[in-house]
């Protein structure tokens, strides 16, 4: 995607960049066997659609498949001005069919394995430029993406009043594949992120969806609207400064509805091995951290529950504000 850097503000550019991922937008249909006809017609269909594909990838690098297509047209989304986005959408869905093309966008939030390799690589180097910010060598596993969707209570109807979710850290998007299950057509869930790059993947990943919204930013600084009924929260507290620390409890009380829930996990064993490993006033700053974090839990009614399948295994925490 490195090809987003080129982009300039001409049309006819924007035309340039979207028709090199997605191919010939005007034909964008012989690179999808969307038809009918006899077995035979629809196998041949199939072996053309493959080879158009083989060509493009040859010729630009990008394999075009519905996955693609959908993370394609959410990256051009925050790209170009929304009129711009409009037209191309339409075109594409003249050509593709609006069912078809809605499949795709379902597709886009699914990783690929090839993708999930890439994102651990991301996080992996992320951690290397900035281990206080992404705070984990690897992305959480499903198991406690699972665990943490879990731990939100079913809404039992369509008519229960809207619910506010927001998910701080996200990273590239593990909880938040499972959150969007949980959302009704007039649920909202923000998501607010400090890194680009992750950003960059959630735009791709989640960017069609109407009732998410991708914040890049601070969440120090995070000043919405509203109020959230649910928090779910990736940040990586034992890794910050005592008074970032402090500031996102702040924010965390401020932004939660009373009686609304934050839901966070905490790896199992790795403070008190941290703990070994510093010295002086490192050690006596580390040590107020892991303080004002059980106080926390404690005065708010922390449940937590154990996740054995994660790297490294974690609890996933529960408190009411
Ligand atoms: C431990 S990772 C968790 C990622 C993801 N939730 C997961 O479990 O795979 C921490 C995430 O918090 C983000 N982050 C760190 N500091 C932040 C801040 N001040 N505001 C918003 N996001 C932040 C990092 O960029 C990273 O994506």
């Amino acid at each position: 995607m490195s090809t987003i850097q080129t982009i300039t503000s001409s049309t006819q550019d924007q035309n340039n960049w979207i028709n090199h991922q997605l191919g010939d937008l005007n034909e964008i249909n012989r690179y999808f066997s969307i038809n009918k006809g006899n077995l035979l017609n629809r196998y041949l269909s199939v072996v053309i659609e493959k080879i158009q594909r083989i060509i493009h990838l040859f010729r630009t690098g990008f394999w075009i498949n519905s996955h693609s297509l959908g993370q394609a047209l959410n990256a051009y989304r925050f790209e170009v001005t929304k009129g711009e986005f409009e037209r191309i959408e339409t075109l594409v869905k003249i050509k593709l069919g609006s069912d078809f093309t809605e499949k795709a966008y379902q597709s886009a939030t699914e990783e690929t394995m090839m993708e999930s390799f890439q994102n651990s690589v991301e996080f992996f180097v992320g951690f290397i430029r900035s281990p206080t910010t992404v705070g984990s060598l690897l992305p959480s596993s499903q198991k406690l993406a699972k665990g943490i969707a879990k731990d939100i209570p079913e809404t039992e109807s369509e008519d229960t009043p809207k619910r506010y979710y927001l998910e701080v850290g996200p990273g590239t998007g593990t909880f938040t594949k499972q959150l969007i299950k949980k959302l009704r057509e007039n649920d909202q869930l923000d998501l607010v992120e400090y890194d680009e790059k992750f950003v960059k993947i959630l735009q791709r990943r989640f960017g069609h969806l109407n009732n998410v919204n991708i914040i890049k930013g601070d969440f120090t600084k995070f000043d919405p609207q509203n109020k959230y009924d649910y928090c779910i929260s990736g940040l990586p507290l034992a890794a910050f400064p005592k008074d970032m620390v402090v500031k996102v409890y702040e924010v965390f009380n401020k932004v939660v509805k009373k009686e609304g829930a934050l839901v966070y996990f905490e790896y199992m064993g790795l403070p008190r091995l941290k703990e070994t490993f510093l010295k002086g006033k490192k050690y006596e700053n580390f040590k107020e951290i892991l303080k004002i974090k059980k106080k926390y839990y404690d005065d708010h009614q922390g449940k937590r529950k154990n996740i054995w399948l994660n790297m490294t295994p974690a609890y996933i925490c529960n408190v009411t504000l």
